[in-house]
């Protein structure tokens, strides 16, 4: 009996995998690596002291999963392969749609196929778009979103609903993520973004490195507290547990469900940037910049059905988010090259 993970040698995926292999469950891995490097999953496979079955292959190549299905005893499916990059899905959105979406249409067709009836999508606070109200709640109707991206895992939540409604053998639930940070207390493994970071923290950490030379703050005229903008930051290692305590949870639901995880808690750019500061004990030099296209002012997780349901909530605060990231950025300044 095994979880296939798409996505596997990715920043989550990796976590992930980590953390079912530790609790005692076979892992197998499907990556193209068109994100990834081969170099985490030996890495997790160090740390676990346990193999993982590596395919390098394309979620969206059915003759590559028939294989997996065939060859395995694959009993749930974790889905975290696509692509994420919210400025580059407006320039590319075929490419986002087609790997987003189409990618999971022919997962889903082939897992029925298959028989494997279980099933965990990798979604997106994203998904709640622009007008919804804080803190983010599942019961508000998702949509509204400002990138291909966003709208991509709006699509595929849609494309859940609908499917598990007609299969209902199916369990089907998609994870709401907020705002992965941190990397694994071994600093090992951690986020290795091609390229220049989009995102806050590994940008943080690459100044830190002396990769890049200054952080720039999209804005400090949002209504926060301090005028910059507030996100629900949530350590990958207790977003890892969330895909655990979802597997266990699937036998409990016949259908589609979508939950939040997050951690309840908004932090400001700035406050990202003195915790930071604090746990490596290096100045991060900043300037304030225009607003960045697309950003929100604030927003935060609702987690309360994720605790009632699931029993799962966050137990890292940012001083761990910060200390992890650091380990990960101070040990490996180039990431898996180094
Ligand atoms: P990642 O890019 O590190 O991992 C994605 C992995 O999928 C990569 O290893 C990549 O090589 C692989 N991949 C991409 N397309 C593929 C395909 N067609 N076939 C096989 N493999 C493919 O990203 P991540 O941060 O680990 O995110 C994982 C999932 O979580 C994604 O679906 C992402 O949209 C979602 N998510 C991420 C965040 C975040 O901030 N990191 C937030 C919310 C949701
Ligand atoms: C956080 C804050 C920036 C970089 C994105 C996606 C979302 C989800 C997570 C996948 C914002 C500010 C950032 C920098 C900065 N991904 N910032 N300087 O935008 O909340 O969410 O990643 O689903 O869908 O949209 O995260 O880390 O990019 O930004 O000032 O160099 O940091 O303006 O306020 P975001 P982020």
């Amino acid at each position: 009996m095994a979880i296939l993970v798409t996505g596997g040698a990715g920043y989550i995926g990796s976590h992930t995998v980590l953390s079912l292999l530790e609790r005692g469950d076979e892992v197998v891995v499907l990556d193209n690596l068109c994100n990834a490097s081969e170099a985490s999953l030996d890495r997790v496979s160090e740390l676990a002291d346990k193999d993982i079955i590596f395919y390098q292959g394309d979620v969206r190549d059915p003759d590559c999963l028939q294989r997996i299905f065939d060859d395995h005893d694959i009993t749930a499916v974790i889905h975290f392969a696509g692509l994420k990059a919210v400025g580059e899905s407006s320039r590319m959105p075929l490419e986002y749609y087609q790997n987003n979406v189409s990618g999971t249409l022919v997962l889903l067709e082939e897992m029925r196929r298959a028989g494997v009836h279980n099933f965990i999508f990798s979604s997106s606070a994203t998904v709640y778009g622009e007008n919804a109200p804080v803190p983010y709640i599942e019961t508000t109707p998702i949509g509204g979103t400002t990138s291909p991206y966003g709208t991509s895992k709006v699509m595929v939540e849609h494309v859940l609903a609908d499917f598990a409604k007609a299969e209902p053998q199916f369990s089907i639930i998609a994870l709401r993520y907020f705002n992965p940070v941190g990397a694994h207390e071994s600093g090992r493994i951690g986020e290795d973004p091609n390229g220049i970071p989009n995102n806050l923290l590994p940008f943080i950490a690459q100044v830190a490195v002396g990769r890049q030379e200054k952080l720039r703050i999209f804005g400090n005229d949002y209504p926060t507290e301090d005028g910059t903008c507030v996100r629900d930051y949530i350590h990958v290692m207790d977003l890892a547990d969330g895909h655990l305590k979802a597997l266990d949870h699937l036998a409990a639901i016949k259908g589609y469900k979508a939950y939040n995880l997050g951690g309840g808690v908004g932090s400001s750019v700035l406050q990202m940037v003195h915790a930071f500061e604090k746990a490596s004990g290096k100045t991060i030099p900043y300037d304030i910049v225009p607003r960045r296209d697309g950003d929100l002012a604030a927003f935060w997780a609702d987690a309360s059905l994720a605790k009632k349901e699931l029993g799962w909530s966050v137990s890292r605060d940012l001083d761990c988010m910060m200390r992890d990231t650091w380990k990960w950025q101070e040990n490996n300044p180039n990431g898996y090259n180094d």
